[in-house]
């Protein structure tokens, strides 16, 4: 098994219906945080944790994430002839190696457990992580990426793991809940995954946020298309079947992870995100203590 990750699927199938009208036609990964799409922080924090091959899972409607990670000709000519050097900069800095991008189309939006599925062929007898970039991660200040973090204790650990949090016993219904086992530093050995349970079945409030390393043994359980929660093939049924068959360990990230699928999450990492910018930081600070009058 290798111990090197280098591949990652991007999940973006999804129909973004927590956040209509505005993901009609648009693909929500496309929203921007400040200037930037979600799905293009989701990329950078993949290649700053060693990924240099990038696979997309997409569905009807999201061609705008391929034709945003390929070249524009007309526009980085116009950017040269006018001098613009910091967007055509910009603008080249997101440029891959040619055939380290691909796009898989999922069909239909069966689930994200689907969705990984769909990839297995891009992804052999090896590790993968997977990015969920309406889950926005933002490191703290001058740290690491949440994926970064992660692969350096999957080193030491291999087999299964997943990004979680603490979250109010109010939300388990909206994430993969864990049921934890022994804790050391920054990792707790997962012995039960279930998906959106409620807060009076929750087996606890330590809950999985997208981002996850996959052994090769959860592509096998995939197999199966057992459908779960909404109907939908879950990978936490996927992931949860492979309990006591490969390591599986949950990773506390440092950062702050902001929920961009719901309309409140993303305002608030606007917000924060644009606190942060040099460019930006004290007109935005001006102005919030203007409201708050
Ligand atoms: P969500 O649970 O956020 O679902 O998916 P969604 O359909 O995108 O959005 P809502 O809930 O209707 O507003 C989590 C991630 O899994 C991907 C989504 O694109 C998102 O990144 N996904 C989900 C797929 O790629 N395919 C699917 O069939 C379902």
């Amino acid at each position: 098994m290798p111990t090197k990750i280098t591949k990652a699927i991007f999940p973006v199938g999804g129909l973004g219906t927590r956040f209509l009208p505005a993901t009609k036609s648009m693909p929500k990964e496309m929203l921007p945080v400040v200037d930037k799409p979600l799905i293009q922080y989701a990329v950078e924090e993949a290649a700053e944790a060693g990924i240099t091959e990038f696979i997309f899972v997409t569905g009807r409607g999201k061609t705008a994430i391929e034709d945003h990670f390929d070249h524009s000709t007309e526009l980085e000519d116009t950017l040269i002839k006018r001098d613009k050097n910091d967007g055509l900069a910009a603008v080249r800095a997101m440029m891959h190696t040619p055939g380290s991008v691909a796009y898989i189309r999922q069909q239909e939006p069966a689930g994200l457990g689907h969705a990984i599925w769909c990839a297995r062929h891009y992804v052999k007898d090896e590790p993968v992580a997977v990015l969920l970039a309406d889950d926005l991660i933002k490191p703290e200040q001058g740290g690491k990426g949440c994926l970064k973090q992660m692969v350096a204790a999957w080193q030491d650990k291999g087999g299964n793991m997943v990004a979680a949090m603490e979250v109010p016993r109010e939300n388990t219904s909206s994430y993969g809940i864990i049921t934890p086992g022994a804790s050391h530093a920054n990792l707790t050995e997962v012995k039960g995954l279930v998906e959106k349970p409620s807060p009076d079945k929750a087996p606890s409030t330590l809950a999985v946020v997208g981002r996850y390393i996959l052994e090769p043994g959860v592509f096998a359980e995939l197999d199966q298309m057992e459908r779960g929660t909404g109907d939908e093939i879950q990978i936490t049924d996927s992931l949860a079947r492979r309990i006591g068959e490969a390591p599986f360990f949950s990773y506390r990230f440092s950062g702050t992870r902001f929920d961009c699928g719901s309309k409140l999450g993303f305002l608030q990492a606007n917000i924060a995100y644009a606190l942060s910018r040099d460019d930006l930081g004290e007109d935005i600070t001006t102005w919030l203590k203007g409201l708050a009058l």
